[in-house]
């Protein structure tokens, strides 16, 4: 079974899905070797929570950095992340009748004891994120140093190690979820899957 379907069926059954090894590991060290994942400090800021004017950084609900990434200018490694999640969409939108148009996703590093507290992915008054989409790129990852993604649902909470090369795709407006904090730096790629083009397109 390919990526593609393996997500398309998780989705559809439970409204999230975890694959392992969506890159491989040659992939993920080409993506960790860029400036951008080296040195996160000077190519990344503090992310923020809310949307345009509302934006604000607040560390005690999330201290991760970020860098939105330029499909224009995205050095190959990205690029290659990034058509695959270009053929995802069309995937999804073919076998699941989504109406997905664009997408946005930004690089992330949470330094040694930062976290995003619980939260939905949408925003309160824009509701265009459709699917989560996160990818790890944390080689050789132990689950003693935290960072764990929690996904709430109807039962116990269901906990996932970042580990390099693991996807997990969720629905932005039914999964809630948190980042624990973890003893050394967690990096990934996160993004979003919209049914409208995504305002970075305006940038
Ligand atoms: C987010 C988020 C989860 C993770 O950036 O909104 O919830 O595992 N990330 O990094
Ligand atoms: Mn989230």
């Amino acid at each position: 079974m390919n990526w593609d379907e393996k997500i398309a069926d998780g989705l559809a059954e439970e409204g999230i899905v975890v694959v392992d090894e969506f890159l491989s590991m040659p992939e993920v060290r080409e993506i960790l070797s860029l400036p951008l994942f080296r040195e996160p400090e000077n190519h990344m800021r503090f992310a923020g929570i809310g949307h345009g004017m509302e934006r604000q950084v607040n560390e005690a609900i999330r201290g991760d950095m970020i860098k939105w990434l330029d499909r224009r200018t995205a050095p190959p490694p990205v690029a290659a992340y990034l058509s695959r999640i270009e053929s995802l969409i069309q995937y999804l939108n073919r076998n699941l009748f989504l109406s997905l148009k664009d997408y946005e996703i930004h690089a992330t590093a949470y330094p040694p004891g930062t976290f995003y507290k619980r939260h939905l992915d949408q925003f309160k008054r824009d509701d265009h994120r459709k699917l989560s989409v996160i990818c790890y790129l944390n080689p050789d990852w132990q689950s003693q140093w935290g960072g764990q993604l929690r996904i709430f649902g109807a039962g116990e909470p269901r906990d996932i190690i970042p580990i390099a090369g693991r996807l997990v795709c969720f629905r932005s407006d039914q999964i809630e979820h948190e980042v624990l904090p973890a003893t050394a730096l967690r990096r990934s790629l996160t993004g979003w899957l919209l049914d409208q083009l995504s305002d970075l397109r305006k940038l």
